[in-house]
């Protein structure tokens, strides 16, 4: 098959690293890629958001398959556009891409399919939003409506705080028409986790669970960011718990969806607080989560193209159920200096083929491009290292391992990625 996958991060990565070892998959495109995925696919200049320019692309090369990575394609209808023209593509359409493009859309499915997520309010005026704000006091969430490149969501210690992040989002519009409604909700407190199934609306196959570190610094400290590293399993999702989260989030979503006409084909991402009341929905995404997907594919033993062909065929119920890895994955990303704020691109990166030498490790790009020859820095997140262990202890001691031969200047990393799990982990 001829395989074309769109995106250009370190989620990319790890899915066309995983789709080359398909026994269905002959060539792979990518759109636009990386300097690490050009090695392994052929990367083609197109923007995941030029629908027009991949349909063209993917007929002219006569694509069998496409898999789409990042949410802005999903919810711009690439889906839907494909399949017009008569092309196979994994994942959902425009309706179900709703599920993350509008928060307003994901909460009222929740309540009215009785998914526990946390109590909440929509607004679509800054007055009433605040004084509702008033009223419930602090620490309390202030989630814009639509898309914000992961930035929507504030947690607020204090009133003010909260108010001030109303203003930005429904005044200043700092994420342009994603504000024009929000969502105020409860804080939640517990351990997070993610849960990625994927579903042809028949059928849910869950992957393996996940944790991602959103905090930009050590000890979840700092600004959020896209996600500093993650690790899989996530040990505190006990096997009662997973069980509980399939039926409570997920099957109730899925059944959901299709009462309300709405045919959902792809990965659904659950991120979920496991509060002392039980696990809650924090978020849908109707994607891939990165970096968990570098985290959870190295694991997966089974042939993920069959997976994602039979899902967009509708023809999960023919798949036999997943083999995975027993050995725990840790990615640690290595992020610019300055990131999430203004950071500076074009370092040099060196130390990757040392890093790679190192059994069981691999090093997925993110931000990274080929400039004379030379690998060189091309985003915030640029690198997510990424290793195996029998345990989370010997994945991560073997990850650092390979993040210490890596450098390029003012490159940064969080030092505790894969903690919290190694402590349940060894003792399950
Ligand atoms: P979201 O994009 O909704 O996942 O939000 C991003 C992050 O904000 C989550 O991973 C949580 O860490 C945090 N968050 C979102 N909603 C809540 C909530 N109701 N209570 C506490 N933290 C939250
Ligand atoms: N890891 C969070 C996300 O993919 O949105």
């Amino acid at each position: 098959m001829r395989i074309l996958v769109i995106g250009a991060g370190g989620r990319e990565h790890a899915l066309v690293w995983k789709i080359a070892q398909s026994k269905l998959c002959d060539k792979i495109f990518c759109a636009q890629g990386n300097a690490g995925i050009a090695q392994i696919a052929e990367c083609i200049d197109i923007k995941a958001d030029d629908m027009a320019g991949l349909i063209d692309f993917a007929r002219r090369e006569k694509i069998d398959l496409t898999v789409v990575g990042p949410e802005v394609s999903l919810a711009l209808g690439i889906v839907d556009a494909f399949q017009k023209a008569g092309l196979k593509i994994f994942g959902p359409n425009k309706k179900a891409a709703n599920l993350e493009a509008s928060k307003v859309f994901s909460k009222e499915l929740m309540v009215k399919y009785k998914v526990p997520t946390a109590d909440f309010k929509i607004f679509d005026n800054p007055d009433t939003a605040k004084k509702y704000i008033e009223e419930i006091g602090a620490p309390c969430v202030v989630k814009a409506d639509g898309l914000a490149a992961g930035k929507g969501v504030v947690v607020a210690k204090t009133i003010d705080e909260a108010k001030h992040a109303v203003d930005a989002m429904m005044q200043e519009k700092i994420f342009g028409e994603a504000g024009n409604r929000v969502i105020i909700e409860e804080c939640l407190e517990g351990e997070e986790a993610s849960i990625l199934v994927i579903t042809d609306s028949k059928e849910v196959i869950a992957l393996a669970s996940a944790q991602d570190h959103k905090r930009v610094g050590d000890n979840d400290q700092g600004p959020n960011t896209g996600g500093m590293g993650a690790y899989s399993p996530a040990p505190v999702v006990t096997k009662k718990l997973f069980k509980e989260i399939l039926d409570k989030v997920i099957y109730r979503t899925v059944d959901g969806l299709v009462r309300e006409g709405i045919d959902y084909r792809g990965v659904l991402y659950a991120g979920i607080m496991l509060t002392k009341e039980g696990p809650k929905t924090l978020e849908f995404n109707v994607r891939f989560g990165d970096p968990e997907t570098q985290a959870i594919l190295p694991r997966l033993k089974s042939d993920l193209v069959e997976i994602m062909l039979a899902a967009s065929e509708q023809k999960l119920n023919l798949l036999r159920s997943l083999e995975w890895d027993e050995r725990a994955c840790v990615c640690v990303v290595c992020a610019a200096g300055g990131y999430p704020g203004n950071y500076e691109k074009e370092k040099e990166i060196l130390g990757l083929d040392k890093a790679a030498e190192i059994k069981d490790v691999v090093v997925f790009h993110a931000g990274t491009k080929l400039q004379n020859n030379k690998i060189v820095t091309n985003g915030g997140r640029v690198l997510g290292v990424t290793g195996l262990g029998k345990t989370i202890k010997e994945a991560i001691d073997k990850t650092y391992q390979a993040v210490e031969k890596i450098h390029f200047e003012g490159m940064q990393y969080r030092k505790d990625i894969g903690k919290k799990g190694n402590f349940c982990f060894d003792s399950r």
